[in-house]
């Protein structure tokens, strides 16, 4: 099972907008699980269309059983959603001994692996306690980011936790990609292709090929409760989302 966790610290990056899609393509020929780890529960409202009762944080301190929480989106992919108390439960997570490994023991405990071909999770824009947890449970990290001053430094610090988190606790996390989104390639925004000839001038080959363009379809698709393949199959965001997970899965 591949478990893909979708973070940067900064806000507004198209996290929840990438974990939404990264879900949704992949879940036309595999298990898909999105688990929405952020407070905020955006990837929750925009497709399961509202906040449950029911939310991850009870699921990792073991109030609830996966099955009594989990939802479906459509029929394509399952939603482990989210809600305003979670930021309570992530409190109270923080205070337990090893308290980083607690969403691996859950999926691992719950025999996810045997559900599931991928679960990919949403982050808040923090690299607080609910982010660690999934450094140690996933896989792979997806480092959405936006074309704009300090996203360098900001990718350089999460890779910096990457390094930590391999070399204490989990040595096979590996970087399946950084990739710009909300990008205008135009000549009049030269700026943007800077940005991305820096970064690769950075960080190299962890800088994927495929940026993500500012595209109506994929904002309004989210305010749908859609994602961008169902809202617009041929819009120019469907086509960008449908190149990067295919990327994505050549670095799997
Ligand atoms: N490529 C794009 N083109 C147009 N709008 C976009 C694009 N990507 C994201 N957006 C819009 O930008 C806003 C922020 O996106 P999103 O919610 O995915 O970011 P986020 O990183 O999850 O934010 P937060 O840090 O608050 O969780 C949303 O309104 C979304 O619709
Ligand atoms: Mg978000």
């Amino acid at each position: 099972m591949v478990i893909i966790t979708v973070i940067n610290n900064k806000g507004g990056v198209s996290k929840t907008v990438t974990s939404i899609n990264i879900a949704s393509y992949l879940s036309r020929d595999s298990k898909v699980l999105l688990v929405d780890l952020d407070a905020q529960a955006n990837a929750t409202i925009s497709t399961i269309g509202e906040t449950s009762n029911d939310h991850v944080g009870q699921w990792l301190v073991e109030e609830k059983k996966f099955a009594e929480v989990v939802k479906q989106y459509d029929t394509s992919f399952d939603v482990m959603p989210s809600a305003r108390a979670l930021d309570n439960y992530s409190k109270l997570i923080g205070t337990e001994p090893d308290y980083q490994f607690i969403l691996k023991e859950r999926i691992e405990s719950e025999k996810l692996q045997q559900e599931y071909d991928y679960i990919v999770i949403d982050n808040a824009p923090s690299l607080s306690t609910l982010a660690y947890t999934t450094f140690l449970a996933a896989t792979h990290v997806v480092i959405p980011s936006a074309p704009e001053e300090h996203s360098i430094s900001g990718i350089a610090n999460i890779l910096q936790t990457v390094v930590n988190v391999k070399k204490r606790y989990n040595p096979d996390l590996k970087v399946a990609g950084i990739f710009f989104s909300k990008y205008h390639p135009s000549y009049r925004e030269r700026i943007d292709n800077d940005m991305v000839n820096d970064a690769r001038e950075a960080f190299g080959e962890l800088v994927l090929q495929t940026s993500i363009r500012k595209n109506v379809s994929i904002k309004e698709a989210l305010a749908y409760k859609k994602s961008v393949f169902d809202y617009a199959p041929e819009s120019a965001g469907a086509q960008d989302y449908q190149k990067l997970v295919e990327e994505i899965k050549t670095k799997i």
